[in-house]
Formats: C-alpha cells, sequence, structure tokens
C-alpha cells in the first residue's frame, strides 16, 4: 500500500455529489453549481466535515479562480490585505469573478481583523467573492454574518445514520483502493466512534491499515488514551498531563470531557460525581468561545485534579 499519501488529501471529494452531507445542504450547494452564481458564504461546523473540501469543489465545478487563506496561519492584517489585493486585482484567467476561501475564519482577531475583512468584502465586490469557513460562527463578528449567507455543517441525529452509511460505503471503498485486507464489520466501528469527523475516521483507519491489514480500533485511541489520562488526573502529574493534552489535540475536546464524563463511574468517588459534571459542562461551554482551546483543555483538567477524588 501507499504510504506516500494521507488518505485524508488524496480521497478529497472534488465534486459536491462525491461529498458526504445531509439532502438538503447537497442540494443547496447543487443549486449554486446549477445557476452558475456563488454568493459569499460562511460555512459553519465541527472539524472534519467538509467545509474546505466543499468550498473548493464549489470553485472547481463553477471553472473560478481561487485562493485559499487560512486564518489560524495567517491572521496578520498585512499579510491578509497583500494577498488578497494581488489575488483579487489580477484579471481572472477563467474570465469570471475570484473566489478568495478564508479558512479558519474564526481565528482572525474580531476587533482588528474581522472588520477589516469587511472592508475587503465591499472593496472587491465587483470581481470577487468571499467563502469563510469556522468552527464557531459566534466567534465571527456580526457585520460579517450580515454579509455573508450561512450554510451550518454540523448536523442533527437524525440525519447521522444516513451520512455513516455513506461513510462505511466510502471507507471501504478505500481500502479496497489500497489494497488493505479488511472486515466491513470492523469498520462501522471507528465510524460510530469519531463521526462525523469524517477527517478522523478517515486519519484512524489510515493508521490502523499500516500492516496492510486493518487492525481495528487501535490501542492508540481514545479509549486506552483516556485511561491514561485518568491515571494522570489522579497522580496529580500536572507535567505529564500537559503533555497528554499537547499530543492528543487531534481529538476533539469535546470528545476529550465526554468520555472522562462516560468513564466517571469507574474513576471517580460517586461523591464527587457532581463536582466533575460541573466542572466538565462548565469547561465544555467554554470550549466555543476560547481562542485557544489547548489552554481550555488543561485548565479544565487542572481543575478536576484539584477539585475532584477518584477512586
Ligand atoms: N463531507 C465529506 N465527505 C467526504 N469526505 C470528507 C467530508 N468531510 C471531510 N472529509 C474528508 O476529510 C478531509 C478533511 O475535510 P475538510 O474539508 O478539510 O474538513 P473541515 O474543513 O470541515 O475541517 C477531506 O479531505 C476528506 O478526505
Ligand atoms: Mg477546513
Amino acid at each position: 500500500m501507499s504510504n506516500e499519501f494521507l488518505w485524508v488529501e488524496k480521497y478529497r471529494p472534488q465534486t459536491i455529489s462525491d461529498c458526504i452531507l445531509p439532502d438538503a445542504l447537497k442540494k443547496t450547494f447543487q443549486e449554486i453549481i446549477n445557476n452558475k452564481e456563488l454568493p459569499n458564504m460562511l460555512f459553519s461546523g465541527t472539524a472534519g466535515l467538509g467545509k474546505t473540501t466543499v468550498a473548493k469543489a464549489l470553485c472547481n465545478q463553477l471553472g473560478l479562480d481561487f485562493i485559499l487563506i487560512n486564518g489560524s496561519e495567517e491572521g496578520n492584517i498585512d499579510t491578509l490585505r497583500g494577498k488578497i489585493k494581488q489575488f483579487a486585482s489580477s484579471v481572472s484567467l477563467q474570465g469570471g469573478y475570484k473566489v478568495v476561501i478564508l479558512d479558519e475564519a474564526d481565528y482572525l482577531n474580531p476587533q482588528s481583523t474581522q472588520p477589516a475583512l469587511r472592508g475587503f468584502i465591499e472593496e472587491f465586490s465587483n470581481n470577487c467573492r468571499f467563502i469563510l469557513t469556522c468552527n464557531f460562527k459566534n466567534r465571527i463578528i456580526e457585520p460579517l454574518h450580515s454579509r455573508c449567507g450561512v450554510y451550518e455543517f454540523n448536523t442533527t441525529k437524525k440525519d447521522m445514520v444516513t451520512l455513516c452509511e455513506s461513510m462505511l460505503s466510502r471507507t471501504t471503498f478505500i481500502l479496497k483502493e489500497e489494497n488493505v485486507q479488511h472486515n466491513v464489520k470492523d469498520i462501522a466501528p471507528v465510524i460510530m466512534k469519531h463521526a462525523p469527523d469524517w477527517r478522523r475516521v478517515l486519519n484512524e483507519l489510515q493508521r490502523a491499515s499500516v500492516s496492510g491489514t486493518y487492525i481495528g480500533l487501535s490501542s492508540s485511541s481514545t479509549g486506552s488514551s483516556i485511561d491514561e489520562l485518568v491515571k494522570l488526573l489522579k497522580d496529580k502529574d500536572f507535567k505529564k498531563m500537559r503533555t497528554w493534552v499537547v499530543n492528543n489535540m487531534d481529538m476533539d475536546a469535546t470528545a476529550i470531557f465526554r468520555s472522562l464524563y462516560d468513564q466517571s463511574t469507574t474513576y471517580i468517588k460517586p461523591q464527587s460525581i457532581p463536582q466533575l459534571v460541573l466542572i466538565l459542562a462548565d469547561y465544555q461551554y467554554k470550549h466555543a468561545f476560547v481562542a485557544d482551546h489547548e489552554l481550555n483543555v488543561v485548565a479544565c483538567l487542572t481543575e478536576i485534579m484539584a477539585n475532584v477524588e477518584f477512586a
């Protein structure tokens, strides 16, 4: 099997019809392609749902020049202005308007960079469209909301079953393409576990397939690493706990909170469980607003270490 490629990139859907999306959302994007008119858009949803993929697929299918700028890496206002200006003011090779995909726009400073962006959208409105993506739309300032149609990628429980089924056939297709021996019934658990973070599903599959045979939920996945975390909390080993967080930040923080909650009865003294629940709920809530997720998780775990009695 080929090791040179990350499956998430190699199997990134190139068209809207290949993307795994709830029907209503897919139909909306399909209509944009049929009408050949791309509005300014804001894509909102947690990681790995396909926001960047859809933005690229729309541009490709409409034959539009686009530039992809990452807000979490290039959030500096001068860099941003320079890049957008240079791109927007050159003539499109395709003849049509151009598209600026501003990925992870919620990482842009809401006091300085986001207001400036509002100015850019107006300044370049005659030959540019903007697609912003964000994990949390409450971190995007209102004037940007109102200049973009908001497209919600977060799914309801109702849609989840169908989406997981589509993902199952997509992943078995990928495993066949990669000549990985597998048992279809071993694939479902990894999908159930990480859905709807499709990036995570593919990464876990690839990680568990390096030998050429899919070995099922790997020992590095959530289950055992949460046990490891619990031990560090119990030992009040702050330093190792921080290292654990750094190594596991590819796991969605909400999944960390959830696993701690699910397993609480086995590792926490019964009288401490209400306290744990309150702490987890508090940091889970803050998770939607804070700029630094790693810091928020570490703060949560520190509070648990200090205030919860372990069994
Ligand atoms: N809706 C989807 N359908 C099929 N594959 C997906 C979907 N969403 C994500 N993926 C897979 O995960 C990878 C990362 O997706 P991406 O669009 O970057 O997610 P986001 O921008 O929402 O974090 C894609 O390259 C693709 O392989
Ligand atoms: Mg993205």
